[in-house]
C-alpha cells in the first residue's frame, strides 16, 4: 500500500474518500467535529503539495434518494471554519456540473461533493456510478477508515479504477496504532470488551482469544458468561443460546493461559432509565426483579488493577448503560484507569469514544479510533474492503 507522501500531487485533481459522517443537532449544526478535525491533516498535506482536493463522503443513510436534512452543507461550513479556506459544496457528487466544478477548481480551494448515499449506486458498488466518480480525479486517496468495512462504490469500485492511489494520513495512523496494539504488542496485552450483546462481539472475542494475555469483559455481554456458569441474572439482558459457545471459549482461554476477568459485583436497577434505585450487589445476589446495568465498585477496582500491569491496552465497548449517570461509574472508572495506565492505550467504537469525550480526557489516550463498525471488523481479524482496494 502506498501512503500519501509517496504520491506526486502537484497540479493534480486528488479525489479523496473521507468519512465526514458526524452528528448534528436539531438545528443541523455539527455537535462533534472530531472526524472532520482528524481528516484535516490529509487535506492540508494535499493542499501544501499543490494538489486540488475533491472530497467525497457519505452522511447518514438516506437510502439512495435525496434527503435535504442529510446534505453535507453543515459539514462544508464546519470544514471552512476549521480549515480557514474556501470550501465549495457541489450540488451533487456526479454529473456534468460537478465535473465542471472539479476541472475548474482554483489552486488552494477545496471541493466537497454532496452526500454519496443520495445515489443507490454507492451502497451497491454500481460500476457505472463508480466510473462517474472516478472521472473527477487523477489520483485517489482513501482516508475513510470508519467506512472501510463497507464494500461501497467510493470505497472499492472507485479506487480500483486508479493506478495512482494511496492511504491518507488518518487511514495510515489508524492502521499503525491497530497493528501496534494487536499484531506487534508489547506484552502483556490486555483487551477490554464491553457492550450490550455478546453476539455482536463473539467473532472479535474468538479472534483475540489467541492473541491477548488478559481479556476483561464488561457491559451486558458479561451477563451471558455469568449465566453460563450458573449464576442467576434476574431480569438482566443475556443471550441463552450462546451459553455453550461462551463455555467453550472460557475453556480455550484457560488452556492457553489467558486470564479472563468477569464482574464480581454489579450495579443493579429495575430499568435502563430508572432514577434513584441503583445499588451495588455481589454477582451471586442479583435480585430476581432487577437488571445488572453496570459493573460494581469491586469489579471496577479489580479491572483497574488488571490494566495497571499491562503494556498494551485495547478497549472497545462500555462497561454499563453509561447514558444514565447512575450506571456510568464502571465505564468512567475504566476511563480513569486507562488515563493513568503506563501501557499503550488504543480505543475504538462510538460508545467508548463518546464516554471518553464526555469526560474531556481524549488527549490522555495514545489513540482513539474514528471507527465503530470498522474497528470491530479489524478486531474480528477481517480484511476490510476499503483497505484491500488501496493495496
Ligand atoms: C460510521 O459512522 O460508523 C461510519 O460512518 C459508517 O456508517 P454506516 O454504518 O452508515 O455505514
Amino acid at each position: 500500500m502506498k501512503f500519501l507522501r509517496d504520491l506526486d500531487l502537484r497540479g493534480k485533481r486528488v479525489l479523496i474518500r473521507a468519512d465526514l459522517n458526524v452528528p448534528l443537532d436539531d438545528n443541523l449544526q455539527v455537535t462533534d467535529a472530531n472526524r472532520i478535525k482528524e481528516f484535516l491533516p490529509t487535506l492540508e498535506l494535499i493542499l501544501n503539495a499543490g494538489g486540488k482536493p475533491i472530497v467525497m463522503s457519505h452522511f447518514g443513510d438516506p437510502g439512495g434518494k435525496v434527503e435535504p436534512t442529510l446534505s453535507l452543507k453543515p459539514v462544508a461550513a464546519k470544514m471552512k471554519e476549521l480549515l480557514n479556506r474556501e470550501v465549495t459544496l457541489a450540488p451533487d457528487c456526479i454529473g456534468s456540473e460537478v465535473e465542471k466544478l472539479a476541472h475548474s477548481l482554483a489552486d488552494g480551494a477545496v471541493l466537497l461533493l454532496e452526500n454519496l448515499r443520495f445515489h443507490k449506486g454507492e451502497s451497491k458498488n454500481d460500476p457505472e456510478f463508480a466510473a462517474q466518480l472516478a472521472r473527477l480525479g487523477e489520483v485517489f486517496v482513501g482516508d475513510a477508515f470508519a467506512t472501510a468495512h463497507r464494500a461501497h462504490a467510493s470505497m472499492v469500485g472507485v479506487p480500483q479504477r486508479f493506478q495512482e492511489k494511496a492511504a491518507g494520513l488518518l487511514m495510515q495512523r489508524e492502521l499503525e496504532y491497530f497493528n501496534r496494539a494487536m499484531h506487534e504488542p508489547k506484552r502483556p496485552l490486555c483487551v477490554i470488551l464491553g457492550g450490550a450483546k455478546i453476539s455482536s462481539k463473539l467473532a472479535a472475542l474468538i479472534n483475540i482469544s489467541d492473541k491477548a494475555d488478559k481479556i476483561i469483559i464488561g457491559g451486558a455481554m458479561a451477563n451471558t458468561f455469568l449465566a453460563a456458569q450458573g449464576i442467576q441474572m434476574g431480569r438482566s439482558l443475556y443471550e441463552p443460546e450462546l451459553q455453550s459457545k461462551v463455555l467453550e471459549l472460557v475453556e480455550s482461554l484457560r488452556k492457553r493461559g489467558c486470564h479472563l476477568y468477569l464482574p464480581v459485583d454489579f450495579i443493579v436497577g429495575p430499568a435502563l432509565n430508572s432514577v434513584g434505585q441503583a445499588r451495588a450487589v455481589p454477582a451471586q445476589e442479583i435480585p430476581s426483579d432487577m437488571m445488572a446495568l453496570d459493573i460494581g465498585p469491586a469489579t471496577t477496582m479489580l479491572y483497574k488493577e488488571a490494566v495497571e500491569s499491562a503494556e498494551t491496552i485495547l478497549w472497545n465497548g462500555p462497561m454499563g448503560a453509561f447514558e444514565n449517570e447512575e450506571y456510568a461509574k464502571g465505564t468512567f472508572g475504566m476511563i480513569e484507569a486507562l488515563t493513568s495506565a503506563k501501557g499503550l492505550t488504543v480505543v475504538g467504537g462510538g460508545d467508548t469514544d463518546a464516554a471518553i469525550h464526555h469526560m474531556h480526557v481524549a488527549d490522555k489516550f495514545d489513540y482513539i479510533s474514528t471507527g465503530g463498525g470498522a474497528f470491530l471488523a479489524l478486531l474480528e481479524g477481517k480484511t476490510l474492503p476499503g483497505i484491500g482496494a488501496l493495496e
